[in-house]
C-alpha cells in the first residue's frame, strides 16, 4: 500500500473508522496528527462495536505501531479513560504499541470551562461544539500561552505556569458566571493522569522517521471533515484544527514527500451535526434516517442533522485536499428513495455558484440547484462486488464521481468491515 492520508469531505462523520479500519491491515503505522477527543471513529470488528476518540483506530489490529502526533490536543484523563475502554474490551495498549508526542498540546479542564463559556456567550450564534475543549486549546496554541506535554517537566510548571493560566482562565469563567476552576484538585488530577501517560511520551518525529528510513507504510487518520476545516470550512461554524490531508504534515512532521495516496470519505448523502450553514439540509430525510436508528452522534449522541448529497462541497474538498481515490459510504441509506436529488450548484441572489463562497452571509441564501436521480429500491447492504450493485445505484455513484473529478475506490454498504466494495 502507499502512504495513504484518510480524510473526511464533508462535516465530519463520514465514516473515516471504518476505512482506516480496513485499509490498517496494509499499513505498518496508523497516525492521528489533529483534532482531539471531539473525534468519534466507530469502526465493527469481529462482531463488536469500537468508538475510539483520541486513538488511532489501528489500536484494533495488534501488530500495527499507533502514534498520536504533535498536532492533536490531548485531554489526558479522556485518553486513561479511553484506554481503559478498550481494556474492558480485552485490548491492552503498550507503549511499544501507541506512542505519544511529548510536542501535542495538552488540554485541561479550564479549557473545557472556556469552551462552554464561549458557546454561553455566543448564544444563539453558538457553534454547537463537541464541549472537549478543542477551541480553548488550539487558541492558547496559536496565542502561545499554551501547553505541550513537554512542558510538564519543568521544574516550575505545576508550581508557577499553569497555576498562572488557571488564574487567568478563572477571570474568563467568573465573567460569565460559570464555576471556577479548583486551581489545587484540577492540577492534582492533571498530575496524575499524565504521569500514568508518561511510558507512552516521547518524540514522535524520531519514531517516525526511523520508520520511514525502514520503509514502513504509514495511514493518517484524519479526523472531523473538511467543511470543519479552520482554513477551508464554514467559518466561524468549524473546528480548530487543519482537518484537511495539509494537517498531516504540520501535525506530524513527517515532511512533504512521503504521502503518496489520498482516500476521501464522503457519504452518499450529507450529515453535520452542531450549527451552521447546510444548504441541502432536508426534514423529512433526516426523520427517515434516525427512525431507523442511524445518524446519531459517535461522541455526544446528538442527531445528526442529514441531507442530501453537495457536489458544491465535495467538489471543492476533493480540490483542497488533492483527494485521488474517494470512499463513498452509506449508500444503503439511500436504499429506500425511488427518487435522489443531488445539489450540482447554488443560487446565491441570483448567481449561479459551482464552488462555496466564502462571504458567511452567502451561505444563509443558498438555494441548492438539484439534480434528480433515479433511486434503486432495492437493499444493497449484500452486494460485495461492484456489478452486484443495481444499475441506478452505479449511475449514482458514477456521476458523483465524476463531478467529484476523483476515482471511486471503496462503496460501504453496511457498517462491517466486509460490507466494503472495492473497485479495483
Ligand atoms: P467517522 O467519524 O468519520 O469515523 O464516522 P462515525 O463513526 O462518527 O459515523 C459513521 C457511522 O456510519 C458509524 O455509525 C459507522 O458504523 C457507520 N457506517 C460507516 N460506513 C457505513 C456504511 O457504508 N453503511 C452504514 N449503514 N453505516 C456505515
Ligand atoms: P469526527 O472525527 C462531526 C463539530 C462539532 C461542532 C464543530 C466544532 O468523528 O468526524 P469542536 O468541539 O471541534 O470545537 O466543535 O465541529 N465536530 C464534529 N462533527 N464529527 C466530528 O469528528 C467532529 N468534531 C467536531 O459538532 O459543530
Ligand atoms: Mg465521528
Amino acid at each position: 500500500m502507499k502512504n495513504t492520508v484518510v480524510c473526511g469531505l464533508q462535516w465530519g462523520d463520514e465514516g473515516k473508522g471504518k476505512i482506516v479500519d480496513f485499509l490498517t491491515e496494509s499499513a505498518d503505522v496508523v497516525v492521528r496528527a489533529q483534532g482531539g477527543s471531539n473525534a468519534g471513529h466507530t469502526v465493527i470488528a469481529n462482531g463488536k462495536k469500537y468508538v475510539l476518540h483520541l486513538i488511532p483506530s489501528g489500536i484494533l489490529w495488534q501488530d500495527k505501531l499507533c502514534v498520536i502526533s504533535n498536532g492533536v490536543v490531548l485531554e489526558p484523563q479522556a485518553l486513561l479513560n479511553e484506554m481503559s475502554y478498550l481494556a474492558d474490551e480485552g485490548i491492552n495498549i503498550t507503549p511499544e504499541q501507541l506512542k505519544i508526542s511529548d510536542r501535542a498540546h495538552v488540554v485541561f479542564d479550564y479549557h473545557k470551562s472556556l469552551d462552554e463559556a464561549r458557546e454561553i456567550g455566543l448564544g444563539d450564534k453558538k457553534i454547537g461544539t463537541t464541549k472537549r475543549g478543542i477551541g480553548p486549546t488550539y487558541a492558547d496554541k496559536a496565542n502561545r500561552v499554551g501547553f505541550r506535554l513537554a512542558d510538564v517537566t519543568e521544574d516550575n510548571f505545576w508550581t508557577e505556569m499553569l497555576p498562572a493560566r488557571i488564574e487567568a482562565a478563572n477571570k474568563d469563567l467568573a465573567d460569565v458566571n460559570l464555576p471556577l476552576v479548583d486551581a489545587d484538585s484540577m492540577i492534582e488530577q492533571a498530575k496524575q493522569a499524565i504521569e500514568q501517560l508518561k511510558p507512552f511520551i516521547v518524540d514522535t518525529i524520531a519514531i517516525l522517521h526511523e520508520a520511514k528510513k525502514a520503509g514502513k507504510t504509514f495511514l493518517f487518520e484524519g479526523a472531523q471533515g473538511s467543511l470543519l476545516d479552520i482554513d477551508f470550512g464554514t467559518y466561524p461554524f468549524l473546528t480548530s484544527s487543519s482537518t484537511t490531508s495539509g494537517g498531516v504534515i504540520t501535525g506530524s512532521g513527517i515532511g512533504l514527500g512521503v504521502v503518496n495516496r489520498v482516500v476521501g470519505v464522503c457519504k452518499a448523502y450529507t450529515t453535520r451535526v452542531g450549527e451552521g450553514p447546510f444548504g441541502t439540509e432536508d426534514a423529512d430525510f433526516s426523520d427517515y434516517l434516525h427512525d431507523l436508528g442511524r445518524e446519531f452522534g459517535a461522541t455526544t449522541g446528538r442527531a445528526r442533522r442529514c441531507g442530501w448529497l453537495d457536489l458544491v462541497l465535495l467538489r471543492y474538498a476533493c480540490m483542497v485536499n488533492g483527494v485521488s481515490d474517494l470512499a463513498v459510504t452509506n449508500l444503503d441509506g439511500l436504499d429506500a428513495y425511488s427518487e435522489i436529488k443531488v445539489a450540482v450548484a447554488y443560487e446565491i441572489d441570483g448567481v449561479e455558484y459551482t464552488l462555496p463562497p466564502a462571504k458567511r452571509s452567502s451561505w444563509n441564501n443558498i438555494k441548492p440547484v438539484y439534480k434528480t436521480l433515479k433511486g434503486w429500491n432495492v437493499d444493497t447492504t449484500a452486494c460485495r462486488t461492484w456489478e452486484d450493485l443495481p444499475a441506478e445505484a452505479q449511475t449514482y455513484l458514477n456521476f458523483l464521481g465524476q463531478e467529484a473529478d476523483a476515482k471511486i475506490s471503496y462503496v460501504g454498504i453496511g457498517p462491517d468491515r466486509d460490507q466494503t466494495i472495492i473497485i479495483e
